[in-house]
């Protein structure tokens, strides 16, 4: 079926065919730039998502675009409309780390792989979290989807709507996380919702990231 929506700006955009699907979301090509792809939500956003997504499109910059798949470009059904979903750079040519620190998708994907490609992966897996803490966000639900690892070691973050946001003051939280990549105080929680996470527990799920790069995806 095919769809225009339109940019905050009001500039219409098509929309291609569905790349990648996930909880929340489906990813789809734009046709009319091979670098970027829009996320739409499998249901409208309410209020308070709209808000965080407006936000996030306005803060883009260079540095977070360098490691992370950020919102460029919130998508409305009509001018002025409610968000139902963004525009975000593309990522392609690269697997989820889950494959890069498996020993056997490794062997086939990334046949030349030695100890410093696995450095380099987990230096700029440092890299990603870095930026985004320095912009006052944290990741919050750290798992082996969302970092993207490209040949050349390079390392890109997917399903940034889903961090833990900070709008010059306002709260957006992160209200969902994986359990073995969420630090031990936290295992008792019954759930995430309205809970303020800190980069410190992002940094306990960086270390499981690298521990599981260099060593063959065990967990400690
Ligand atoms: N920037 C991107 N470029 C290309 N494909 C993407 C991008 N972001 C997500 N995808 C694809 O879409 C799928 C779902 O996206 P994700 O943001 O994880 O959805 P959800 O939040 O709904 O779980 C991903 O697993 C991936 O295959
Ligand atoms: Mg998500």
């Amino acid at each position: 079926m095919p769809r225009t929506l339109y940019t905050s700006r009001g500039t219409a955009v098509d929309i291609g065919r569905e790349l990648g699907k996930g909880g929340e979301g489906s990813v789809f090509d734009v046709p009319s730039s091979s670098s970027q792809v829009a996320k739409l939500y499998h249901k409208a956003p309410d209020g308070k998502k709209q808000a965080k997504l407006s936000f996030m499109a306005s803060t883009a910059d260079a540095q977070l675009l360098n490691y992370v798949a950020w919102p460029q470009e919130t998508l409305h059904p009509s001018r002025g409309g409610p968000v139902i979903g963004f525009l975000m750079p593309k990522v392609s040519g690269k697997n989820p780390v889950h494959m890069v620190y498996s020993p056997a998708h490794r062997r086939q994907d990334y046949p030349k792989a030695a100890w410093d490609f696995l450095l380099y992966v987990a230096r700029n897996i440092a890299a990603s979290f870095k930026t985004v803490h320095a912009h006052g966000h944290v990741v919050g639900d750290v798992n082996q989807n969302s970092f993207m690892v490209g040949r050349d070691s390079k390392v890109v973050l997917i399903d940034s709507d889903s961090f833990q946001v900070n709008a010059r003051g306002t709260m957006h939280l992160c209200e969902v996380g994986v359990s073995h990549f969420t630090p031990p105080e936290l295992q008792t929680l019954s759930s995430f919702d309205g809970f303020k996470r800190t980069t410190n527990h992002d940094n306990f799920g960086l270390a499981l990231l690298i521990f599981h790069v260099l060593f063959g995806g065990r967990h400690p």
